[in-house]
């Protein structure tokens, strides 16, 4: 068992989040109260430092770590403990009015004024010198600390940068990968419309003022762009590790964030954390919850291991487009979701409400009003204590997923530039999550892999709308197959290669026709609205006899698989949509076309029960209601309610509820918006 402890220095759930005494240095009453709250709040932990730049180097060459040394001794005399930021999220002016190379140049190819924070250069030299003299420097003065637990690498790093230092750093990250011109302009079949490129000078980033047909271009630029940032990031760890090695470092990503590879992050990070704000209460709830899980899913795959749930609202944000308070509960839920899903901690953003500028409204454990008797407030401590609680039961335990689903931010770059069948909608991450959906609600844990991944100790994996096949996988995914496995893929799959050239010779392409047993020769686009359906050839054990089908249909051929459903409309009624096919000792599934989520959890549940995997809770769940599983010397299953009205479900056994010690068994009821913990027994 991997039992992982994120935070050695402090092996406990951290509960706390962002804090930012430095815009109240001038308010010595304010961080003293700010002390006695967090106690009162269950809080053991705070991030510190995060923007806090022109407070500490306020001119240049001149450092100021007083302030925050005080901070840091009183927060630790007081039992709370401190995650360190380091500032490069924001830029201090000085620093960006002298040294315009730091700043960003925008695709338009205009060069930012100073404002804003995300926003730096991250191949300047200027800025990377000053980051690594900083990083130095507050790892000299506090990594060896007892109160300093974690490092805090910047901030959401995100965002690209289109100036001549990045668009030379392109070049030579292109001439590593290609070696020649004609290697480069065979991979990204370069030939077409004259676009040939006859010296490296002429090869610019993909912007809309200039080249964006070339889809080897822009799939290699996203590449690029997450190899600088990483790049970046890593010279910060570096700065940071080179004084005292032994405080971990996380960065807080932002789950299915389009502009970043995550899994690259994995290797260069510790620890991951993620940043999470749900649209609670909306018109589908429920749908939320399933995202969200989906979220801290991703989260843990990026390093396969807990993960910090690093930002969280306690209340609203102030940046959605309608900031709807939790209603009564909901806090508690949404806050051990992340717990049920691998996350150490609850941390939220922010400690407390700034008096001015953009996140003055942004929800905080204290208000303006600064008192701790709020309904907040009182989530927030609650939370704490139930954490407190949980510890000794739940931290020792993981969640330990059978089932994995495929999911690659470089096939995600591609698919949605594919200029193919539905450019008015192909739907790769909805595609993803609804197959991630589908066993939540059946209450399957579920793992993500890219394409990078070991898929070996999965029993099911799954490839929703895997267009790309990355160099190696689909070699990757027949062993899968051939020794035990057992494949769902999709429509849409298996059609380009590593520069998004078309397999030649039958999709899904690159070996994979036999593992299927079968050949996609046409792919038919529907219009919004349109439906076409899926109707079962014979009785499956628990699916219907028929399914709505939309968007994307293929037409396939069966070479040597078995069809077991065909299409119900249209010129190609009669032919196979959904095919079973043994090859090896295992087997592989190919779906056809677009399906209704009803089809997804019935197949699920169906292929859950043929293969024997294990699900949290082994009952039914009424609509709404979920179960997450972290395994351990004894298993830990929290069951959700995510609907704002009691909900029952029936225990398949005798389980102790980890908060009050009570033996339960037959019906549990959940209140609303209620989480409950059980120990298996
Ligand atoms: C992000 C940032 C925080 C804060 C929050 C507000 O996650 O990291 O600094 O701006 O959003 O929701
Ligand atoms: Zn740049």
């Amino acid at each position: 068992m991997n039992d992982t402890i994120l935070c050695p220095k402090y092996p406990h759930f951290l509960h706390g989040g962002d804090y930012n005494p430095d815009q109240w240095l001038d308010r010595p009453d304010i961080l003293e109260k700010d002390i006695q709250l967090m106690k009162e709040a269950h809080v053991n932990c705070v991030s510190v430092g995060i923007f806090a730049w022109a407070h500490l180097e306020p001119q240049e060459g001149v450092y100021e770590f007083d302030w925050l040394e005080q901070i840091i001794n009183n927060l630790y005399e007081n039992g709370i403990y401190t995650v360190l930021a380091t500032p490069s999220g924001a830029k201090p002016v000085w620093m960006s009015e002298k040294y315009p190379e730091i700043r960003r140049v925008n695709s338009s190819l205009h060069r930012e004024l100073s404002g804003e924070r995300h926003n730096h250069c991250y191949t300047s030299p200027i800025y990377r010198e000053k980051v690594r003299e900083m990083n130095t420097r507050l790892a000299e003065r506090f990594s060896r600390h007892p109160g300093v637990i974690l490092w805090h690498i910047s901030n959401e790093y995100g965002g690209e940068c289109y100036c001549p230092l990045c668009q030379e750093a392109f070049r030579e990250w292109l001439k590593e990968k290609y070696g020649t011109l004609e290697a480069l302009n065979h991979a990204w079949w370069a030939h077409f419309w004259s676009h040939t490129y006859t010296d490296w000078s002429q090869i610019h980033a993909p912007v809309p003022s200039g080249e964006m047909s070339v889809h080897g271009l822009i799939v290699d630029w996203k590449r690029f762009v997450t190899a600088r940032t990483v790049d970046f990031m890593r010279e910060e760890i570096k700065a940071v590790k080179s004084v005292n090695p032994e405080i971990p470092v996380t960065a807080n990503l932002m789950s299915f964030y389009d502009g970043l590879d995550y899994f690259k992050f994995g290797p260069a990070l510790d620890v991951v954390s993620w940043d999470s704000y749900p649209l609670w209460h909306n018109a589908d709830t429920i749908q939320e919850a399933a995202r969200v899980a989906c979220c801290h899913d991703l989260m843990r795959s990026v390093k396969h291991q807990p993960f910090l749930l690093m930002e969280s609202t306690p209340s609203m944000t102030n940046w959605q487009p309608v900031s709807k308070l939790k209603r009564p509960g909901m806090h508690e839920l949404s806050s051990l979701q992340a717990v049920a899903h691998g996350s150490q901690s609850v941390q939220y953003f922010q400690w407390r409400k700034s008096r001015g500028s953009f996140e003055k409204f942004h929800g905080a454990v204290v208000d303006h009003y600064g008192g701790s008797d709020t309904r907040v407030f009182r989530d927030v401590a609650s939370v704490g204590k139930r954490l407190e609680n949980l510890e000794a039961a739940v931290l020792p335990t993981r969640v330990q997923p059978e089932v994995a689903i495929v999911y690659d931010w470089e096939n995600r770059w591609a698919v949605e530039d594919a200029k193919g069948p539905r450019n008015g909608g192909l739907h790769y991450v909805e595609t993803v999550q609804a197959h991630h959906r589908a066993f939540w609600k059946n209450g399957v844990p579920v793992d993500f892999v890219d394409m990078d991944g070991d898929l070996s100790g999965y029993k099911v994996v799954v490839t929703p709308m895997l267009y790309m096949y990355r160099n190696g996988f689909a070699k990757k995914l027949r062993d899968f197959v051939e020794q035990g496995g057992t494949l769902v893929s999709t429509y849409w799959s298996g059609i380009v290669d590593d520069t998004d050239l078309c397999f030649l010779g039958g999709w899904p392409g690159d070996g994979m026709m036999d593992v299927f047993g079968i050949w996609n020769e046409e792919i038919d686009a529907l219009y919004d609205g349109e439906t076409n359906a899926m109707e079962l050839r014979e009785p499956v054990d628990g699916l219907r006899e028929s399914y709505s089908l939309r968007e994307l249909c293929e037409i396939i051929h069966l070479r040597g698989a078995k069809a077991l459903a065909a299409y119900g409309q249209d010129f190609y009624a009669g032919s196979p949509v959904l095919t079973e096919n043994q090859f090896g000792k295992g087997t592989a599934y190919y779906i056809a076309a677009r399906a209704e989520d009803g089809f997804q959890e019935d197949f699920y549940r169906m292929l859950v029960k043929k293969l024997g995997i294990r699900r949290a809770l082994d009952t039914v769940l009424p609509e709404g209601v979920t179960a997450s599983l972290r395994k351990g010397e004894q298993d830990v299953v929290f069951v959700q309610n995510f609907t704002a009205a009691p909900q029952t479900v029936r225990l398949p056994h005798a389980m102790k509820d980890v908060e009050s010690g009570e033996t339960l068994s037959g019906d549990l009821t959940l209140a609303p918006w209620e989480i409950r913990t059980l120990l298996e027994q």
